[in-house]
Formats: C-alpha cells, structure tokens, sequence
C-alpha cells in the first residue's frame, strides 16, 4: 500500500500572524486524525521557521516554494536551500507555472534548482503541466515530457527516489476548471510510463505524482482515486482550515480503500 501526499502551496499570501492563525487551526484539525497521508505546508519564507515550530506539535511537515538555483554569495534577495533546510523545512516546489511564467524560470536553471535542494536533503516537488492552448493544440504529452525529462532526467535513479512530481495544468490553476479524474489520470499514466522507461519499474511505481489545479474538497477524492494520482497539490483550498483537513480526509479514505 502507498501512501498519499497532500501538500498546501500558500503562494503570496497571509501577514505573519494570519499565518500563524492558520497553522495552528491546521495543527488542532490535524490532532485528531490518525494520519497516513504525509501533509507538508508551504508557506511564504518569513513563515518557514514559525511553521516549522508549530509542525513539531503537529504531523505535518514544512517547505518552501521557491529556492535559489546559487549555493550562497552576492545574489541579493535571494534564499539558498541550506537557508530553507536551516530554517525547518523539508520539502521546497519547484518549477510552479508561475514561477516558469512570471520569472521566466527555464528548464536549465530548474535541473540546477533540483541539484541544489537534494544537496541539502530536501525533497523537491517538482511542478509540470501544459498550458491551454498547448493542450487545445494536443500538444499535452510532449510539453510534460520535455519539461519532465529536462527539470529530472539529469538524476541517477538514487537522486530521483527523492523527488516529489506535481502535475498542474495551468489552465486549471486558480481558474476553478478541475482536470477531470480521466484527464488526470491519463497524465500521471503518461508521467509514470516516462519513468518507467528511465529508471525502472520499481521506481515508477513507487514515484509520488501529484494532482494540482482547482483542487478542492468537492473533488478531491474522486481525483485522488486515479490509480497513478498519489495526491494533490493545493493552493486556494489549502488557505481554508475545513477544505483542507476535508482534502487531507480524502486521500486518507483512498489510503484505507486502496
Ligand atoms: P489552485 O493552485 O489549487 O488554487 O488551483 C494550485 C497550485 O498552484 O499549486
């Protein structure tokens, strides 16, 4: 049996003590679950350590959302991953649509994200999906294919255990238009046949592929279901305390179906 992930992406959002409102709403729901599904929250930066504190009483873990593709120096602003790991978190997105879109992220500068995070024994979770008029134009297997094989494929089998995939149309994210369960699954078969044919059957089997995009507690459980999708990625529903313990509840429910 394999377990779920349930990962919540914050993005921009929350002021310090609305975060800290919200993870110990989410530590107190999360109390009261014998949990099998691993929950990792990504708050903004300022938060990591804060939630990392509040985790400790929780089973939840923590990670970022972004990270320096630089180990350490004079790149101002930026945040390395021994600067995440230090602060308490475990798990780090990369490559999320808007990342790729509004900072312009390449799949070079990506592959070197990854390195880094792994450097510092944190799991990536690795985002890839189409855009809509890439899909109009049926071109949905090769954009994830590219972007899967160019972001992962540089990992040898050992490296690639410990990376976390996201798959997320964008036409799905915050739009509210859900991939439909067989949209879905038929993706994540595809993302699993390309490890397959890369590293084996045992480590596409055990590979984590997540579902993200307008998941919510409506539909999560009929999505997590899917035979190839190991659980969600969840922005908007993961800044509200019921609609995210419900999704949570959900891929416990497939866990114990399965
Ligand atoms: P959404 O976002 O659930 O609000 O669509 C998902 C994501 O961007 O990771």
């Amino acid at each position: 049996m394999k377990n779920k992930i349930v990962a919540g992406n914050w993005k921009m959002n929350k002021t310090f003590p609305e975060a800290e409102e919200l993870l110990v709403a989410i530590a107190e729901g999360l109390d009261d679950m014998p949990l099998e599904t691993d929950v990792v929250i990504c708050p903004p930066f300022p938060y990591l350590e804060m939630a990392a504190d509040v985790s400790e009483e929780s089973n939840f873990s923590v990670g970022a959302q972004n990270v320096s593709d630089e180990k350490a120096g004079a790149f101002t602003g930026e945040i390395s991953a021994a600067m995440i790991k230090s602060a308490g978190a475990d798990f780090c997105i990369v490559g999320h649509s808007e990342r790729r879109a509004y900072f312009k992220e390449t799949d070079e500068v990506l592959a070197k994200k990854v390195k880094r995070l792994l450097e510092e024994d944190i799991i990536p979770i690795f985002c890839i999906g189409e855009q809509l008029a890439e899909r109009e134009a049926n071109q949905h297997f090769q954009v994830v294919e590219k972007q899967l094989t160019a972001g992962l494929f540089h990992l040898d089998a050992k490296e690639f255990e410990r990376v976390v995939i996201a798959y997320e149309p964008v036409w799905a994210i915050g739009t509210g238009r859900t991939a439909s369960p067989q949209q879905a699954q038929e993706m994540h078969a595809f993302i699993r046949g390309l490890i397959e044919a890369k590293y084996g059957t045992e480590k596409a089997y055990n590979a984590y592929i997540l579902y993200g995009g307008s998941c919510n507690s409506k539909n999560a459980l009929e999505l997590f279901s899917c035979q190839d999708v190991d659980g969600g990625l969840i922005g908007g529903a993961s800044l509200k305390v019921e609609d995210f313990i419900e999704i949570i509840n959900a891929a416990e429910t497939c866990i114990k179906n399965d």
